[in-house]
């Protein structure tokens, strides 16, 4: 299995991963050739590409961080508590059934994290344009958690700061749909009402829903700042509870790695240097610490190019060595090659090799 950039889809290329529509229906199951039209559609949708089995990748086996079934029935769930708030802000009946529904979602991703002891994202998250905040809010809390895993956090801490990542960004149901869903550069009186989303989440959780304080307060901080210029207050350093502190990291890297309207997709290598290089001004050090060495910069399965020339797909990673991954290589210098596989690692005499750059092309 491999990935494919959207704009490189081909019409008969296999489809490796089911895609799922906008109310979690099947719109396409794996194992489905590529139409043309659908190339079209899938971009239209927003989908920054998809994973493919071709005789490139055959035998490259790319594990989920949590089954595509209980990311489908998680969105589900964080997209029909939005609805209800949504609809009726100022009544609190349904709230507890709510915070029911979340804890055993978080649960649930928790147990499917642990027990299949994941210790590296290594594959790229596929949303589109319609279902952005629900697939986005569901993908903070799974990479917070396990963030927060490698940081020791308890089984309790874990399961607070799930839910609190789940929901930091419920606060944008008061601004606006409008505003929030506005297809271009908000101006900058947009972007000061959008900052008010936590602020407003906050006042909500507290005065409505049944959650701890840490969840609260974690949510109105999630734009702070390590170094104090984030909002509301400026806070800095430990002042920002460590719950935002994750969930702030969690949260930039899967908006810069998504498609949106007026973006394309990072690849997740560039959303790395841009966390690296914020280290310590909006990000805490130990955080990015733990994303530099669990978050795979080319994950498994995306072609990449090598500085001695070599050309070829990623077929594994390994964690705390993240730039040094095992490559499977077709080309050299442009030309095929009998394939060989090439560890960065722990092959002597490839150790000053670097990947250079992922490649969409192909
Ligand atoms: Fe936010």
């Amino acid at each position: 299995m491999r990935f494919v950039d959207v704009d490189t889809i081909k019409e008969g290329m296999e489809l490796a991963k089911t895609i799922y529509g906008k109310n979690g229906e099947v719109m396409l199951r794996k194992g489905t050739f590529i139409k043309n039209p659908f190339a079209k559609r899938l971009k239209q949708l927003g989908y920054p590409g998809i994973y493919i089995n071709d005789a490139f990748s055959e035998d490259i086996i790319i594990e989920e961080i949590i089954s595509e079934e209980l990311r489908q029935k998680a969105t589900f769930t964080i997209k029909k508590i939005f609805n209800s708030i949504e609809s009726n802000p100022t009544i609190n009946k349904n709230l507890n059934s709510n915070i029911t529904a979340l804890k055993s979602i978080i649960d649930e991703i928790m147990s499917q994290i642990i027990s299949t002891d994941i210790a590296l994202v290594n594959i790229r998250d596929l949303k589109n344009f319609d279902d952005y905040t629900y697939y986005h809010s569901v993908n903070v809390a799974v990479l917070s958690i396990l963030i927060g895993r490698a940081l020791g956090l308890k089984e309790d801490q874990l399961r607070e700061l799930g839910i609190s990542a789940i929901l930091h960004d419920v606060g944008k149901i008061f601004i606006g749909a409008e505003i929030i869903n506005k297809p271009d550069v908000l101006t900058m009186e947009e972007y000061e009402m959008v900052k008010e989303h936590s602020r407003e989440g906050y006042k909500y959780l507290k005065d409505d829903f049944n959650v701890p304080s840490k969840v609260y307060v974690s949510i109105l901080q999630h734009h702070e700042n390590y170094d104090g210029k984030g909002y509301p207050s400026g806070l800095s350093k430990e002042q920002i509870f460590l719950y935002a502190r994750i969930i702030s990291v969690a949260d930039v890297y899967d908006a810069l790695t998504s498609e949106r309207p007026y973006k394309r997709a990072e690849a997740p290598n560039k959303a790395l240097e841009y966390i690296l290089q914020n280290e310590g001004k909006k990000f805490d050090p130990q955080v990015v610490k733990v994303i530099s060495e669990k978050f795979a910069p080319f994950p498994v399965g995306t072609f990449v190019k090598l500085s001695n020339g070599m050309m070829g797909i990623v077929v594994e990673n390994f964690s705390n060595t993240c730039l040094k991954p095992k490559i499977k290589i077709f080309w050299q210098d442009g030309k095929p090659v009998t394939q060989v596989l090439v560890n960065l690692r722990d092959d002597e005499i490839y150790k000053d090799v670097e990947v250079l750059s992922s490649i969409s092309g192909l």
